[in-house]
C-alpha cells in the first residue's frame, strides 16, 4: 500500500510539474544510424520525428504495417525536412521469425548502429495467443524485445570500435534503449508462485490480465539489467526510459469509460 501511494505521489508530481526538455534537446547526430520500433504512431513516432530533426545519416522506422510506416515517413519528412535515408522496415514483434529477419537485415546491411530504440508495445485486457504460442503482451513487450535487443547487441558493440562518423563529431556511445513504464511498480505479478515461471505466465487460467502489462514492463526492466551486464554490452549504454503518461494509441484496446478517457486526456 505504501509503495502504491509513493508511486502515485511521484507519478502525479512528474505528470503535472516536470518539464520535458522536448525539442530543444540537441546532439550532433551527423553520420549516425538509428532505429525505432513502433515508430508509426505514439511515442515512437514522436521520438523518430525528434531524431529526424537532428539529421542523422540514416533512420529506420521499424513497423508492423508498411502502409502506416510510409505515412509516418512522409509526415516526418514534411515536419523536419529530413535529408538522410529514412527507411521503413517491417517488424512484427508478435512473431519471432519476423524479429530474427529484421535483426538479420540490420546486421547484414548496416555499417553502424548508434541507437536502437525498442519502443513497440501493447496494452490490452484480452487474452490472446501469438502463432508462436505465447500470450501476446508477454511476447511483444518482453520476449521479442529481449530477443531483438540480444540480436542487435553485436552490431551496437561493433559500433563502439568505429571512429566518430565525422571528424568534428563527438565519440558518443551507442545506445540500446527500451521504452519501459513506471507502471511496473504497480504490477502484482500474481503468477510468480508457479514453479515454471514462463509456463505459469503463459497460462490463461493463472493470468491476471489487468496487471499483465505492468508485469511485462517489470520483466523488460529485469531483462535490460541482465543485458546491460553482458560482455557484449561493454561500451554500449543500455537503459530503460519511461515517458510517464502520454497521449498515444496505447489504450486503443482498453475498455475505458468515457470519464476515464477524459481524465487521461486532461493530464497528458
Ligand atoms: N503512452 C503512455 O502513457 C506510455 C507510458 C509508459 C510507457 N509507454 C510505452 O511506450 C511504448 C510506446 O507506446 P505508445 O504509448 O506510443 O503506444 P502506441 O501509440 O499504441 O504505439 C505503439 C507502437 O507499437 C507498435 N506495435 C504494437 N504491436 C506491435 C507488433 N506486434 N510489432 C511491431 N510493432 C508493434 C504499434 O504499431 P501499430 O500502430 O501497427 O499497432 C505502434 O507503432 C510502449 O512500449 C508502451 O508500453 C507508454
Amino acid at each position: 500500500m505504501g509503495q502504491t501511494l509513493s508511486f502515485f505521489r511521484k507519478f502525479f508530481g512528474d505528470q503535472m510539474f516536470a518539464k520535458p526538455r522536448g525539442t530543444d534537446t540537441y546532439e550532433d547526430l551527423t553520420g549516425r544510424t538509428f532505429l525505432v520500433t513502433g515508430s508509426n504512431t505514439g511515442i515512437g513516432f514522436a521520438l523518430a520525428t525528434h531524431l529526424a530533426r537532428l539529421q542523422p545519416a540514416q533512420l529506420i522506422l521499424a513497423v508492423r504495417d508498411r502502409k502506416k510506416g510510409e505515412t509516418a515517413k512522409d509526415s516526418i519528412i514534411a515536419q523536419t525536412g529530413f535529408k538522410g535515408a529514412l527507411e521503413v522496415w517491417e517488424l512484427d514483434m508478435a512473431d519471432f521469425a519476423s524479429v530474427r529477419r529484421f535483426a538479420e537485415r540490420a546486421n547484414t546491411n548496416l555499417k553502424r548502429l548508434d541507437g536502437a530504440n525498442l519502443n513497440a508495445g501493447i496494452n490490452n485486457w484480452n487474452w490472446a495467443m501469438t502463432a508462436d504460442g505465447w500470450e501476446r503482451m508477454l511476447q511483444v513487450n518482453t520476449l521479442s524485445t529481449g530477443l531483438l535487443a540480444l540480436l542487435l547487441l553485436p552490431l551496437l558493440q561493433a559500433t563502439t570500435k568505429l571512429d566518430p562518423p565525422h571528424p568534428d563529431t563527438s565519440k558518443t556511445a551507442p545506445h540500446l534503449t527500451i521504452t519501459g513504464s513506471a507502471g511496473m511498480f504497480l504490477g502484482k505479478w500474481v503468477e510468480r508462485s508457479g514453479a515454471n515461471l514462463l509456463e505459469t505466465l503463459n497460462s490463461e487460467a493463472k493470468c491476471d490480465l489487468m496487471s499483465r502489462y505492468y508485469t511485462t514492463k517489470l520483466f523488460s526492466w529485469y531483462l535490460t539489467r541482465k543485458i546491460a551486464n553482458l560482455p557484449q554490452a561493454k561500451g554500449v549504454v543500455v537503459n530503460v526510459v519511461d515517458s510517464n503518461l502520454c497521449s498515444s494509441d496505447i489504450g486503443r484496446d482498453l475498455p475505458l469509460s468515457p470519464f476515464a478517457k477524459w481524465i487521461v486526456g486532461k493530464i497528458c
